[in-house]
């Protein structure tokens, strides 16, 4: 073999174990993107254990948060807090707004009262029980929207709170 012919042949064989290591390289950071892609979602699941909340919750949350800015805070507090002096009622003899946050009574209750609560809002009271100026926010809002109103205000309990409201 001539010392040209040889040459050449060795650089043909470079080029080869190079082509080799491109595609080795290229076919594993496809297979990393891929087992990323399929596992990444799952983290954040609720596999993250209580407290950890999926991304369909978070958006129910999102839009609960803009739904209590808008229908709820002027009587309830833009940080839950109710109205001042909750407890005593106004000179009307009518109920103030309580607190949605752990200081209220809110999470004395199960879903269900509360979902039924801010359907009907102070029309659903016995007279015998008092007068609220609460609207009923049947006609008002969607179920989503009170499904998500109230999975807010529920984002904003401290965990200890939360899991006594779900025994009740
Ligand atoms: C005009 C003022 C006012 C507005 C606006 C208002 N509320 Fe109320 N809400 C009250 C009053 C007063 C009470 C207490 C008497 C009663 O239960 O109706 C109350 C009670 C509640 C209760 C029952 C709490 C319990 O412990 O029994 C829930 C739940 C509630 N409101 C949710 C909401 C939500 C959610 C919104 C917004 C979509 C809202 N309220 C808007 C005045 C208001």
């Amino acid at each position: 073999m001539k010392p040209g012919q040889r040459q050449k042949k060795l650089a043909v064989a470079k080029q080869k174990r190079r082509r080799q290591t491109i595609l080795f390289f290229g076919v594993a950071a496809g297979v990393l993107l891929i087992i990323t892609a399929v596992l990444w979602p799952s983290q954040n699941n609720n596999g993250g254990g209580a407290g950890f909340l999926s991304d369909s919750e978070l958006e129910l949350v999102a839009m609960g948060e803009g739904v209590y800015n808008t229908y709820c805070a002027a009587c309830h507090g833009f940080t839950l807090e109710g109205q001042p002096s909750w407890q005593e009622p106004f000179a009307d003899g009518s109920f103030k707004a309580p607190p949605h946050d752990e200081t209220g009574h809110t999470w004395h209750h199960d879903d269900a009262y509360l979902l039924e609560s801010i359907k009907l809002g102070g029309a659903r009271l016995a007279p015998t029980i008092g007068v609220s100026a609460m609207p009923a926010y049947d006609e008002i809002l969607t179920d989503q929207q009170i499904t998500a109103v109230l999975a807010y205000i529920k984002s904003q309990w401290p965990a200890e709170i939360l899991e006594a409201q779900s025994t009740r």
